[in-house]
């Protein structure tokens, strides 16, 4: 049954694959991901690829683009995220951080949850400066993160831990997402 807050709605989750490299190995982790996820039925997901938007712009424009307003409505739509991104530098990549700075609003008071991939690291410095840009942006980044070692350049996810680490992130992602939904349709978010 539906409330006034819609609490018993599924939950709207964009995921975001941050690479757009050829030869990018993200997609495949985008759709390990989402083959758990959707297993769920508290969840309906959104795959934004942003190989999808080659049209963004180089130089950031004084007014929206087209590509860049399908981007913002698709973030606007969705009551959480979950962002796959790989480890460039110690760092996300530059597609990524393009795209985010593309909405402001459209990202405040809902979740954000971490795949991240790479090397030793298993991308954890990306998901901490990814952390540090939502804190910016209002948006609640959940506590726990996947994040995946790369054995070659192959994603290889395959272990117990990998997909208990999705459940936990998928979790909490529904708790903060729900309650953040309802919270919004109480009162509009100041910031
Ligand atoms: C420009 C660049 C920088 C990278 N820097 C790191 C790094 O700092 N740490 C790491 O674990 N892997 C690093 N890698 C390896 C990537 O994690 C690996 O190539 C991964 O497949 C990239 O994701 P993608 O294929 O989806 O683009 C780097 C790769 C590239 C292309």
């Amino acid at each position: 049954m539906q409330d006034r807050e819609g609490a018993g709605r599924p939950l709207d989750v964009a995921v975001i694959v941050g690479s757009t490299r050829e030869g990018r190995i993200g997609a495949d982790v985008a759709r390990w991901f989402t083959e758990r996820a959707a297993k769920r039925g508290d969840l309906l997901l959104d795959v934004i690829d942003l190989a999808d938007y080659p049209d963004f712009p180089a130089v950031y424009p004084a007014t929206p683009t087209d590509a860049m307003a399908r981007f913002t409505s698709r973030i606007a739509r969705a009551d959480g995220f979950v962002i796959v991104t790989p480890e460039y530098n110690r760092s996300f990549p530059a597609s990524l951080k393009q795209a985010i700075d593309y909405a402001y609003d459209e990202w405040h008071a809902k979740p954000v949850g971490y795949v991240a991939y790479g090397f030793d690291s298993r991308g954890l410095y990306a998901v901490e400066h990814l952390r540090c840009v939502f804190t910016e942006l209002h948006a609640m980044s959940l506590r726990d993160s996947v994040g995946l070692h790369l054995v070659g350049e192959s994603p290889g996810p395959s272990d117990e831990r990998d997909d208990r680490a999705v459940t936990a992130l998928l979790d909490q992602l529904v708790w903060w997402g729900l309650a953040l939904r309802e919270a919004r349709a109480r009162r509009p978010y100041t910031s």
